[in-house]
């Protein structure tokens, strides 16, 4: 069954205990967290810190999203606050493999993240590494930008590779009410949604809705 996933990117930091509330009323299993370092995205959001006082407030799945440089120096500070999902993204790790390996050995998820520039044979060595694969549909950074629908195509291809190893593909960028449909038809198992969730004054009338055109 397809799953929206809100992020925490468009929350309102301001009531966090509030928001996480709204998601668990909404009936979302997971929590998407952007962590973005100014360096490998123009743009700096939070730190482990954050996701150590997310975790004590709930139980949702929490995936961690990492756009950030060196990735490796910071895993542990990722995994021990609490993240369920650590994605390293294919364009800034040195060593994907390691990197994966590493998540998997202190027993969380390995998610692997690849940029709509990208092409697909950038991730294609790496697929008995992971359990999460995210295909980002806008260049990640900012909430709030138009679906690159292109990058769609990424999901049939490597839908090839999950029929015979067991991991989760997931969208990440530009899903709203007016690209549920044409991102549900591909068959995506997650979908995430910032400003579609957050931004609207009803954050669970906007979960049902997308949710309605899932399959
Ligand atoms: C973008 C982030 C996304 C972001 C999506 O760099 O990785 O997770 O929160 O936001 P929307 O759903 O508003 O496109
Ligand atoms: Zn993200």
């Amino acid at each position: 069954m397809q799953e929206i996933v809100p992020s925490l990117l468009s929350a309102d930091f301001a009531k966090l205990e509030e928001e996480i509330r709204s998601v668990e009323k909404s009936g979302a299993t997971r929590l998407h967290l952007d962590i973005m370092d100014g360096h490998f995205v123009p743009n700096i959001t939070f730190g482990p810190f954050i996701i150590k006082a997310i975790r004590k407030m709930t139980d949702l799945h929490l995936e961690t999203h990492l756009m950030i440089e060196n990735a490796k120096k910071y895993l542990d500070n990722f995994i021990d606050a609490g993240s369920d999902t650590v994605m390293v993204h294919v364009e800034s790790s040195n060593d994907v493999i390691r990197d994966l390996k590493y998540i998997r050995s202190k027993c969380k998820k390995s998610g692997l993240v690849i940029n709509p520039p990208t092409d697909f044979s950038a991730i294609e060595p790496y697929f008995d590494y992971i359990d999460h694969l995210l295909v980002m549909t806008v260049n990640p950074g900012f909430g709030g930008q138009s679906m690159i629908e292109e990058a769609l195509e990424k999901v049939t291809k490597a839908q090839e590779y999950q029929k015979d190893r067991d991991f989760l593909i997931q969208i990440d960028g530009g899903v709203n009410m007016k690209t549920i449909d044409i991102a549900a038809k591909t068959g995506v198992d997650l979908l995430v949604a910032g400003s579609a969730f957050f931004s609207n004054d009803n954050h669970n009338k906007a979960f049902q809705e997308m949710s309605e055109r899932l399959n």
